[in-house]
């Protein structure tokens, strides 16, 4: 796809993540923020988007964590939502026909499992799905018991993307966690599993509280904070990322507007995911892709591939 900058210029905004997954442009709707994409159609045609990863799927339904479960920080949104979702068998009877049924976007699932070997069950079911673009591995809920344990030892990082690896030949990208002083590790760990691109991040860690009531605002006590208030602490593990794989990095972390977009890519991520910023505004996305084209126009990029990198260390 090509989009047409200010000056008329046609803007190729095609990104290539690996094992065959070109995507039409670097925006990509974020796991948990756009339901199994259907909730956009009211507002746009999700053709319009790179691709669109569906909330995470486990293997049993999940009711999540009790509420509240949301609460708003100045720059972002504490969740605790706890992966509720309605489990693999409905998800690939009745969601994931209607986001094929989206149109020419690619769809890619997002699984979460209890441990290894329940990852890799997942992980063959959705990449036996024809439609399936890619499957996502959300290593790193910080709202479930055990939801980091894969996230911050190497290790286990490895075991797990290893395992779903073996069982599946569709594009296979690692959700990691920023709740860890240096991702570097974590990140080459997943490659070294076998995934073919990395989704950096999650959301950080945190806690509001009532100070009137003395209690949590959140009623697990704390969180995941997303919103632009993350984006430069995961904007930095992003660049270090980028430096330490050779797979495609994906950025994700509150990501409003095609500027804040063009940081990621500018330190050399080939996709941005957005997420909390639809919640605000669910023309965001759309809104964004169509900037990106012009402001490369104005860079005088004429292939967004040419500008993915072009950042200029110190
Ligand atoms: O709690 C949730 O459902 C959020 C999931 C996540 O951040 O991975």
């Amino acid at each position: 796809m090509s989009a047409q900058g200010s000056a008329g210029t046609a803007v190729d905004l095609r990104t290539d993540l690996g094992r065959g997954l070109v995507l039409r442009n670097p925006i990509v709707a974020a796991s948990g923020c756009c339901g199994y994409g259907t909730e956009l159609t009211p507002f746009y045609s999700p053709e319009v988007l790179g691709a669109i990863v569906g909330k995470t799927i486990t293997r049993a339904p999940r009711e999540g964590n009790p509420s509240p479960r949301m609460a708003e920080t100045p720059a972002g949104m504490l969740n605790s939502i706890g992966l509720q979702n309605p489990g693999i068998e409905r998800y690939l009877e009745r969601l994931l026909p209607d986001m094929q049924a989206l149109g020419e976007v690619p769809v890619v699932a997002n699984v979460a499992g209890e441990d290894a070997a329940d990852f890799a069950a997942l992980t063959e079911r959705v990449g036996e799905v024809p439609g399936v673009a890619a499957v996502e591995l959300n290593i790193s809920c910080p709202n479930v018991s055990h939801g980091l344990d894969f996230a911050r030892v190497p290790e286990r990082t490895t075991e797990v993307v290893r395992a779903c690896r073996e069982r599946t030949d569709k594009p296979l990208w690692a959700k990691l966690s920023p709740n860890v002083a240096d991702l570097r590790p974590i990140a080459e760990a997943a490659q070294a599993g076998g995934a073919d691109a990395i989704t950096v991040s999650n959301t950080l860690l945190g806690m509001a509280v009532d100070w009137r009531a003395r209690r949590p605002k959140l009623a697990r006590g704390f969180g995941g904070l997303s919103g632009p208030a993350i984006r430069p602490v995961v904007l930095l593990h992003a660049r270090r990322c980028v430096e330490a794989v050779d797979i495609p990095v994906l950025g994700c972390g509150g990501v409003r507007t095609a500027e804040d977009a063009l940081e990621y890519l500018c330190v050399g991520c080939k996709a941005v995911q957005v997420g909390t910023a639809g919640f605000q505004d669910p023309l965001r996305l759309p809104t964004i892709v169509e900037r990106l084209g012009r402001l490369l126009a104005e860079l005088g990029c004429s292939r967004l591939a040419d500008y993915v990198g072009s950042y200029r260390a110190p």
